[in-house]
């Protein structure tokens, strides 16, 4: 019999900068999910990917003197190694860069225009450009984006339409009738309420303004732009409109797009309308869950409040890491990160319950029966309790977690882990321990104990990659029979021919006290903003990319010490040379004097600076940044200058031939 298939995705990343835990939640969840699934024996297809075009990303590596290409090829490296240190298990990851995604949306687009469910006209409309959202005069919060609640501007450009409000009373219809379709249900009433019902505006789906995007075939200087672009990944990466559509085929619809709350409406009011006018069958679940945020609002890059997840992981662990995004927060909701509630998680939950009902199990079986338990058990008292109540987990966590529930499974299992660390003290084997007469009676103690284990070994392993192998080799399982999902539901299964090796704590404790002292002054672990209303808090809840207007660069700005100042080697460096990086017209190659040595740096000036104007000029030189290649050219530091946001302006910080080179900056 062939399995039964299971396709969840998660959405695609801007490669804008750098990924933070923000991110990392979206993707840990739909790994636990995937994971899951595949236990069951379910044939999984997990997605993710990244979304790489728009204005945005080619204005970023235009500041950055690169190709937008160039740009995020860097970044989405970055991104790969992410996952991987994450132990992410994507079936796929799709780049909308990808010739196959290109050419599906070129057809897709040409699809809808020819049965005329796009048109060309033009457009004016109130645009708020770091969302790519054009919205209309009601739908503003307060004059500004309801998104992200920054300023918009009258934009007008000629334009091609999707039209969305054909799909209106289908979509509503759909929404109504599937409760399922989208989850939490609040999220649904919120749709349809304040999106739906209002009634919808046809959408624009080609820009003019920018080049940095995929081609409309049949218009030259149009690219189609963003949620035709994005949304159809979930299925150009199955190969839709292609020659060979067989996960097409297999795959869609998806079972579940998980999505963070800001995005629900595009994936419930858009993307269905997509599928409508493709006549495609439309995914059975959208789950918008909540943001991970930090004290005073979203993680967001502008705000310098994002929480790096590989200092975490490097700190803590991994396991530790996903299980309590996983625990503390209940998806669907927002939930705050601090480190103070980490390291509690891991004192109390991870250490404290699971790691010390592991070592003790093996220590005792070690110390009382030399590694291997003997076949002669007796049972007693709290045995049946203890195994009703780890055997039914499994049926409660199997229930939540096909609900996406993630903390409240992990809850159920918690609750085995405590109801077994209660029958050690029930039981109280060192007591038992101390007559020969009752090693049969000791001997089904600490084999019940191992079996509780076990099982829980089991339950964990779609949140946590590491532990459950670590256990099983400390409590000697070695069949992996033994330890199939299926043998969750069944009691006896641990062997008494098995071995305990004693190994290393699983989940050290962490000195609290100490460790929120070292953390303090560490800004690459977690930055508070200082705001504190309700009010304050809505306007900084920004997205990732945009800039910060100046009230909130005043309010989130923090302090470095003077230790961290020091870290950085200023130098006062003479310009000797100069000459055009080739292929670049932003980029010059500097021969730079600094005491004895000589140093090249590559420097984004040549818009600004002749070549000829530049030899002689005495420059502060950054000399400790680490050597980077900038296309293709060696760059040893960095040259200060003074610009404006755009880089439209510049001057270079000068020193009027005064110093000696190689003077120390301070
Ligand atoms: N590119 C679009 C998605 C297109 S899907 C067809 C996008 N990208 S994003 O990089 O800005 O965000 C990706 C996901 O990360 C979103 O679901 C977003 O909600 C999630 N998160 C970003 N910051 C987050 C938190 N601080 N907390 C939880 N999730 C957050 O949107």
């Amino acid at each position: 019999m062939s399995k039964e298939k299971f396709y969840i995705t998660t959405p695609i990343y801007y490669p804008s900068g750098k990924l933070h835990i923000g991110h990392s939640y979206t993707t840990v969840a739909a790994d636990a999910i995937a994971r899951y699934k595949r236990l069951k024996g379910y044939d999984v297809m997990f997605l993710t990917g990244t979304d790489e075009h728009g204005q945005k990303i080619q204005r970023v590596a235009a500041q950055n003197g690169v190709t937008p290409k160039q740009y995020v090829d860097n970044i989405v490296k970055g991104v790969y190694e992410l996952w991987s240190l994450m132990k992410v298990t994507n079936d796929k990851f799709i780049r909308t860069t990808d010739a196959i995604h290109i050419t599906t949306v070129q057809k897709i687009f040409k699809k809808l225009y020819e049965q005329g469910d796009i048109y060309k006209s033009e457009y004016e409309g109130l645009y708020c450009t770091p969302c790519e959202s054009f919205w209309t005069e009601t739908q503003l919060v307060d004059g500004k984006c309801p998104d992200c609640g920054r300023d918009v501007e009258i934009t007008k450009e000629e334009s091609y339409f999707f039209k969305l409000s054909k799909y209106q009373d289908r979509l509503i219809k759909h929404l109504e009738e599937n409760p399922e379709f989208l989850q939490p249900t609040s999220r649904r009433n919120e749709m349809i309420n304040n999106f739906l019902k209002p009634g919808l505006e046809d959408l624009c789906v080609s820009r003019t303004s920018f080049s940095w995007g995929i081609p409309v075939t049949f218009d030259e200087g149009h690219v189609v732009y963003v949620w035709i672009d994005a949304l159809s990944n979930y299925i150009t990466v199955l190969g839709y409109l292609s020659e060979d559509d067989s996960d097409f085929q297999k795959f869609w619809p998806a079972d579940v797009h998980l999505v963070g709350k800001e995005i629900v409406r595009f994936h419930t009011i858009i993307w269905p309308a997509m599928l409508m006018a493709l006549e495609l069958p439309l995914p059975k679940q959208v789950y918008g869950h909540g943001w991970l945020v930090l004290e005073g609002g979203k993680m967001s890059k502008s705000k310098g409040n994002v929480v790096d997840p590989v200092v975490l992981v490097d700190k803590y662990g991994l396991d530790a890491i996903r299980y309590f995004l996983l625990r503390e927060i209940p998806f669907g909701s927002d939930g705050v990160f601090s480190n103070e509630a980490l390291i509690n998680r891991i004192n109390s939950d991870l250490a404290n319950d699971l790691g010390n009902l592991v070592s003790r199990t093996v220590a005792m079986i070690d110390k009382y029966f030399g590694g291997s338990l003997p076949d002669t058990l007796e049972s007693g008292d709290y045995d049946a309790d203890l195994r009703e109540t780890v055997l039914g987990t499994v049926e409660k966590t199997e229930a939540l977690l096909d609900k996406l529930q993630f903390s409240s499974a992990l809850t159920e299992i918690w609750k085995t882990v405590s109801r077994t660390n209660k029958y050690i003290d029930e039981t109280a084997p060192w007591v038992l321990a101390k007559d020969e007469a009752n090693k049969p009676r000791l001997a089904q103690v600490l084999y019940n104990l191992a079996e509780s284990i076990r099982i829980v070994s089991i339950l964990i392993q779609p949140f946590m990659p590491e532990t459950p192998e670590k256990i099983w080799y400390q409590l000697g399982i070695n069949k992996t029979s033994d330890i199939s999902w299926e043998m969750t539901s069944k009691w006896g299964i641990y062997k008494t021919e098995y071995t305990v090796q004693k190994g290393d704590i699983i989940f050290p404790r962490i000195d609290i006290k100490k460790e929120l002292e070292s953390l303090k002054d560490k800004a690459t672990i977690e930055v508070k903003s200082e705001v504190k209303s309700e009010a304050k808090k809505k306007k900084v809840e920004v997205d990732a990319e945009s800039k910060p207007t100046a009230k909130q660069e005043k309010e989130n700005m923090e302090y470095i010490t003077i230790e961290d100042f020091a870290k950085i080697d200023f130098r006062v460096a003479r310009i000797v040379e100069v000459e055009p990086v080739e292929k670049s017209d932003k980029l010059l190659k500097l021969k730079l004097e600094l005491g004895a040595e000589t140093r090249q740096v590559v420097s984004g000036i040549a818009k600004h600076y002749k070549p000829q104007d530049l030899v002689g000029k005495q420059v502060v030189l950054v000399a400790n940044l680490k050597p980077v290649k900038l296309r293709g050219v060696e760059s040893q530091g960095m040259i200060l200058a003074a610009s404006d946001e755009n880089d439209e302006k510049l001057v270079l910080i000068t020193l009027d031939d005064k110093m000696d080179t190689g003077s120390k900056v301070r």
